[in-house]
């Protein structure tokens, strides 16, 4: 089906421009051609973009690439886009970078695979990519190549991405709504285009294009779980502007517990640019959720039961858990919700919880680590029991079904 859907989409591509033109190498720009105020407003711009996130390998200096970014369709490397003029994109004029971002076109006229989220960069203003451009053109150059990409066979060539951006690239500039508020309209320019929400946060279809008429009803990245950001998240207690304003500047909020898996990153992002548009991100998003709409928050404890059914799962519980998640434990003391109130227990899928337990919650937004990892220290049997008991105890779902094998499978991926 993939492969069908991907040569429906070449054939559509042979329609349009396969070929878009080389633009001239330039030389790189002097640090001086840059004014200080529009650096500084890139370097905001870049933040609320995650450029650094994808940018930088675990090893490697910011920007300079080769992290790998794995996808259905195998793995890419994310490029060098520090100014090096051989390895990076020093000879690249502003508007082969501006291109790039709105287009997805390479300087030298390739099509980029999506996974550079130019569905969402294609809205933002070219007086804000710009601004971008100066900020990184002078950041310290840094000589390192990419590694080529490895794709399932057929996809490594780029014509194909003509098509691709026919079916589901929807260019145009944000266009303000003149009935809501200014910070409103900001939230969403913010939350459409350069912070690229939707990218994780709405389901792709067979041939990795945002699904129309679906945005923010929940999504995949890195294999977790991107929770939907409409009426229907299944958070016990509703989402507020102030609790997602918290939850996204600091990467924890005290009613829905911690920003865990790829939303970490995007959460220390935030918390390092300027607050009023974490703000207006929030008070956006808190409108598509619909907050203030009551909700029955439940805070469901059913410990006899769950311990009856899943008697190995509590005995590890008590063991390794029940120090900060058992009610009256310091953690409960200190204000962190019970896991009753976790999104990640509240799921029908039991995905984020088993990456929550296997990778730990790292340290993000300057804090020590929030829970350790149990990838070396429990079995997948252990983990699995472990699960169903917090399932049964902390939630009135159904009970999560194949936890082993979906922790094995999850193990062989990390
Ligand atoms: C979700 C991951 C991700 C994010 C976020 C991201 N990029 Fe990228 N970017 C990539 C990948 C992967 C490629 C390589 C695509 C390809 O090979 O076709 C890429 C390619 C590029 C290129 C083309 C470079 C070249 O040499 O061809 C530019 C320019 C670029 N990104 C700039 C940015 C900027 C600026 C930001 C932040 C505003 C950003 N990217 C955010 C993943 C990302
Ligand atoms: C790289 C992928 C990615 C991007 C980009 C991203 N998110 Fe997330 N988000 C996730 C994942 C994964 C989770 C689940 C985290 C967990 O289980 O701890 C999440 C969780 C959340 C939650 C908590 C939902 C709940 O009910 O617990 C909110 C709110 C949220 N994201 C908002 C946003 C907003 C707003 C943006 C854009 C500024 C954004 N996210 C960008 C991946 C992403
Ligand atoms: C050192 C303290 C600590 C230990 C031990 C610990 N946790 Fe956690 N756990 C946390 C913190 C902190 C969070 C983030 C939510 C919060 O702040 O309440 C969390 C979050 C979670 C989540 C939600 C993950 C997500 O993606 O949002 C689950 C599920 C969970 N823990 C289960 C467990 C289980 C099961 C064990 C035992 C095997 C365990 N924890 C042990 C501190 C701990």
């Amino acid at each position: 089906m993939v492969l069908g859907g991907v040569a429906v989409a070449g054939i559509a591509g042979l329609v349009v421009s396969v070929h878009e033109p080389a633009l001239a190498r330039i030389a790189r720009p002097a640090r001086e051609n840059f004014e200080a105020d529009s650096v500084r407003r890139g370097e905001q711009l870049a933040t609320l973009g995650d450029c650094i996130v994808c940018h930088t390998a675990d090893d490697g200096a910011p920007f300079a690439g080769s992290r790998p970014l794995r996808t259905p369709f195998g793995t890419l490397y994310s490029t060098n886009i520090t100014p090096d003029e051989l390895t990076g994109i020093g000879n690249w004029s502003e508007e082969a970078f501006v291109r790039a971002m709105k287009n997805g076109v390479a300087r030298d006229g390739n099509h980029l695979y999506p996974a550079l989220p130019y569905e969402h960069f294609t809205h933002v203003t070219d007086g804000d990519l710009k601004a971008i451009y100066a900020f990184l053109m002078t950041r310290r150059s840094v000589s390192r190549e990419t590694p080529a990409n490895d794709l399932l066979p057929g996809l490594g060539f780029r014509p194909l991405l003509a098509g691709w951006k026919l079916l589901f690239l929807r260019r145009g500039e944000f266009e303000p709504v003149m009935d809501r508020t200014a910070e409103w309209n900001r939230g969403k320019y913010l939350v459409e285009g350069l912070a690229h929400c939707g990218a994780c946060h709405t389901p792709r279809n067979l041939v990795g294009g945002e699904e129309r008429g679906r945005e923010f009803d929940g999504g995949v990245a890195e294999g977790w779980n991107a929770p939907a950001l409409d009426a229907s998240n299944p958070s016990a207690d509703r989402w507020t502007e102030t609790s997602l304003h918290a939850y996204l500047k600091t990467g924890f909020d005290k009613a829905h517990g911690a920003a865990g898996g790829p939303m970490g990153p995007v959460a220390e992002g935030l918390s390092r640019v300027d607050d009023a548009d974490v703000k207006a991100i929030a008070v956006y998003v808190a409108a598509r959720m619909q907050a203030g709409k009551d909700r029955n928050i439940l805070a469901i404890d059913n410990a006899v039961e769950a311990e009856t059914r899943f008697p190995q799962g509590a005995h590890l519980f008590q063991g390794a858990c029940a120090g900060c998640h058992e009610t009256g434990s310091p953690m409960g003391q200190q204000g962190r919700p019970p896991l009753s109130q976790l999104t990640a227990v509240k799921m029908a899928d039991p995905t984020n919880a088993a990456l929550a337990l296997l990778q730990g919650l790292p340290a993000t937004n300057g804090r020590d680590q929030l829970m350790p990892p149990f990838a070396e220290t429990m079995s997948d049997k252990d983990l699995a029991d472990v699960l169903a008991y917090v399932r049964a105890r902390f939630s009135d779902g159904p009970a999560w079904e194949n936890l082993k094998s979906l922790i094995t499978t999850a193990r062989l991926e990390d």
